[in-house]
């Protein structure tokens, strides 16, 4: 069964990757090996085209003030995207690159995640059933004309095989944004986070908001953790945001190191919370995305209403209250 996971992979990847970050000439994400990529110095000289609905030109301004430039999303409507790339970035994830109107740009604050759906069947009056799941894209949300989600392919997952199962061309439906959290430059001198697998993709978002922005002095402390170091994603790139400013740290922990393996082992503890992350404090703001078992551990999990719920586990342990931690 695994070898045909793997296969259905490896088909789903038309253009062969040693990784995203190989820079193969022919793909999308090339350039996503440089931290504020070529796109985003191209995008500052493209014109922007803006709505309004009066044909009066001297509400011109006004109205840009109001709207903005073009946005792609709807919050709603579903909008199919045609996937323009994939790359495969581990044994087990991909990133996707959708393409929109390359004079507008996706339309979500940060953090935000978008609603997927695909058609599952149909019910007994003949109606399409669909399968929704959210997603958090990791592309910067200013850029015109796509944007990219990192997803982790389950071998019996329903939406994350229907990903794999796409190949350049076709579209996703697409709704949104949902605002999770609405995040405002120095909002927090301190930011703690932490991560299990793609609960990567909030943290990403916020990083990016944070380290592009040069009138933001948010310090950045991450610790991400994973079953090995080969289900790290995005290392290469998080090492090179790290490595270029001097506010953001990066510990990464793992359950089955390698030999040379220089981070943490096992589980995130309390250790590991107590060294890696800013103490409590009103200057503190801790972020958490993860596995359902690993938010008990650290946080407890969400409420069943999707609200904050109670904070428990290893936060509450190191006396961070409620207003201290968000929980994706
Ligand atoms: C706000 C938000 C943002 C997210 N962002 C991302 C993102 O950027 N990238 C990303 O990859 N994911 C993200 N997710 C998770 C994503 O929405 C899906 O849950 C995930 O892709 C799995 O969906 P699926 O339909 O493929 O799998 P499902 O069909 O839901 O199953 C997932 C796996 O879990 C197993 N499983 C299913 N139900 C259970 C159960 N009850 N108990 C135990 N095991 C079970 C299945 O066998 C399968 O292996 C996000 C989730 C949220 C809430
Ligand atoms: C959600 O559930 C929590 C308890 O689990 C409760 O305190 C809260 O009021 C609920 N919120 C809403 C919006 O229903």
């Amino acid at each position: 069964m695994a070898t045909t996971f793997f296969k259905r992979l490896a088909n789903a990847t038309p253009v062969a990757f040693t990784d995203a970050f190989g820079g193969h000439r022919k793909s999308a994400f090339s350039g996503f090996q440089v931290p504020f990529g070529a796109i985003a110095a191209v995008s500052g000289g493209i014109f922007y085209f803006y709505n309004f609905s009066s044909p009066n030109l001297a509400h011109l301004d006004q109205v840009n003030e109001e709207t903005g430039p073009k946005v792609a999303l709807n919050p709603n409507k579903w909008i199919e995207f045609k996937l323009q790339d994939t790359a495969r970035v581990s044994h087990n994830a991909q990133l996707f690159r959708f393409s929109f109107d390359p004079t507008s740009k996706l339309g979500l604050d940060v953090a935000s995640c978008l609603l997927t759906r695909a058609p599952l069947g149909q019910d007994a009056e003949g109606k399409t059933k669909y399968v929704t799941r959210p997603y958090t894209p990791i592309s910067d949300p200013d850029s015109k004309g796509y944007f990219d989600l990192l997803i982790k392919v389950y071998p019996e997952g329903k939406m994350s095989q229907h990903f794999a199962s796409l190949k350049p061309g076709d579209v996703l439906e697409v709704k949104g944004p949902i605002e999770k959290l609405r995040y405002s430059p120095n909002m927090k001198k301190h930011i703690g986070m932490i991560a299990g697998g793609t609960g990567i993709t909030p943290m990403l978002q916020v990083i990016e908001a944070i380290l592009k922005n040069p009138d933001d002095n948010t310090q950045i402390s991450l610790l991400y953790a994973n079953v090995s170091p080969d289900d790290i994603l995005l290392k290469q790139k998080l090492d090179v945001l790290a490595d270029s400013h001097p506010n953001l740290k990066i510990f990464y922990t793992v359950d089955n190191p390698s030999k040379n393996w220089k981070g943490g082992k096992g589980y995130i503890s309390k250790d590991m919370a107590l060294k890696g992350l800013p103490g409590p404090s009103d200057d503190t703001l801790i972020l958490v995305c993860g596995p359902p078992g690993m938010m008990e551990h650290i946080s407890g999990d969400k409420a069943k209403n999707y609200s904050q719920g109670e904070l428990t586990g290893i936060l509450k342990e190191l006396g961070y209250t409620e207003q201290m931690v968000y929980k994706f």
